[in-house]
């Protein structure tokens, strides 16, 4: 069977950081607050008002392509990520595309919230795995704060903004992605969603003047399902292929809480240097964390790394991809 190897990754942040100390002049917070609850220190924010999403994404995007010195025209399908598209439609995959002059490239968005990275390489693994396509870009990336009310010190102080991304080719040897296994639960859906701006509630003078346009999360509730889901997975995905902690070189987790990440690190038995964490840097990015992670660690890795990426988001998603490290 052919497998999907990630040949190449690639990120973008914005210059602009918004400390815990700022925060604290916005919102009544302390540094000491955010930083023992989440783990958070600091977080990349995209202040251009007329750049977005698509903006990082393209960045991304080029850099991956001049990385691995292909032409954006031999891209077969771009996936972008994101809870936060520039539009509503077109996707942004569609905006990218022309921007790095990929043509008529085929592409598409995929939306899970903090998900929506591990769902679209996982989308992106099968189409390799077909054997009809060779080269497809994933991109995850969110302008979380055109979403983030910055007067709910409940959400302000989490999320950040940001873009990465990789390349799938057809893998030539043993490594890739090799095993896969996705979650869903839409009865979760009210501990953390954004009320307004779609088709239940499309947007009015009330939804706005209600600030019904930001995200809205019961972060407690949501938090005490994500210690036990992104560790549950995880842990699933060692056992059924047989992996023990010594077998993992790294657990790649998506960057919500450090508690969150903790918990899990420790049900897999993974020691913390095994695990990538840049969450006080870049707070969570949402779509972005697990590309910037790899992007972060790249040079550490080596061929043959056994990786466990695994995350858990709004819906409620959750789920966890094991990679055999490809370079
Ligand atoms: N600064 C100071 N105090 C605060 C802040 C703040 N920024 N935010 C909340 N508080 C207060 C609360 O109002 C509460 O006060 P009260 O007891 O008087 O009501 C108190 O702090 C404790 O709040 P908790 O919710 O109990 O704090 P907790 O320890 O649970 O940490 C946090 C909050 C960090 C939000 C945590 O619950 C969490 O990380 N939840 C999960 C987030 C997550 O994983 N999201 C999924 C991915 S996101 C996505 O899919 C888009």
């Amino acid at each position: 069977m052919i497998k999907a190897a990630i040949t190449a990754v690639s990120a973008y942040l914005p210059e602009y950081v918004l400390t815990n100390k700022e925060l604290e002049t916005m919102v009544d917070t302390t540094d000491e607050w955010i930083t023992s609850r989440s783990g958070i220190k600091e977080r990349r924010i995209l202040r251009d008002k007329d750049k977005a999403t698509a903006f990082m994404a393209t960045e991304a995007a080029k850099s991956l392509l001049k990385k691995r010195n292909i032409a954006a025209t031999e891209l077969d399908l771009i996936i972008v990520a994101t809870v936060t598209p520039d539009y509503q439609y077109p996707a942004t995959a569609n905006i990218v595309g022309d921007a790095i002059g990929a043509g008529d490239v085929w592409g598409f968005d995929v939306q899970a919230a903090c998900s929506s990275f591990i769902y679209a390489l996982e989308t992106g693994a099968r189409y390799i795995e077909s054997g009809r396509y060779k080269k497809v870009m994933v991109i995850g990336a969110d302008k979380m704060s055109s979403i983030i009310d910055y007067t709910d010190r409940n959400t302000c102080v989490l999320f950040g903004d940001g873009a990465g991304a990789v390349l799938l080719e057809p893998s030539t040897d043993e490594t890739g992605i090799i095993d896969c296994k996705m979650y869903s639960d839409g009865s979760g859906r009210k501990s953390l969603f954004q009320k307004a701006g779609g088709s239940l509630h499309p947007s009015t003078a009330e939804t706005v003047a209600n600030r019904e346009h930001f995200v809205t999360m019961d972060g407690q509730s949501v938090f005490k399902i994500a210690v036990i889901k992104m560790a549950d997975v995880a842990e699933e995905m060692m056992q059924r292929n047989k992996l023990s902690s010594e077998d993992v070189a790294w657990l790649v987790p998506h960057q919500a809480n450090k508690r969150i990440i903790d918990a899990t690190a420790h049900r897999m038995g993974i020691s913390t240097d095994k695990v990538m964490l840049n969450i006080q840097r870049y707070g969570n990015t949402t779509s972005a964390t697990l590309p910037l992670c790899l992007y972060e660690w790249e040079s550490q890795l080596k061929k043959g790394d056994n990786l466990i990426l695994t995350t858990f988001g709004a819906g409620f998603t959750w789920g966890a991809i094991y990679i055999k490290w490809s370079y």
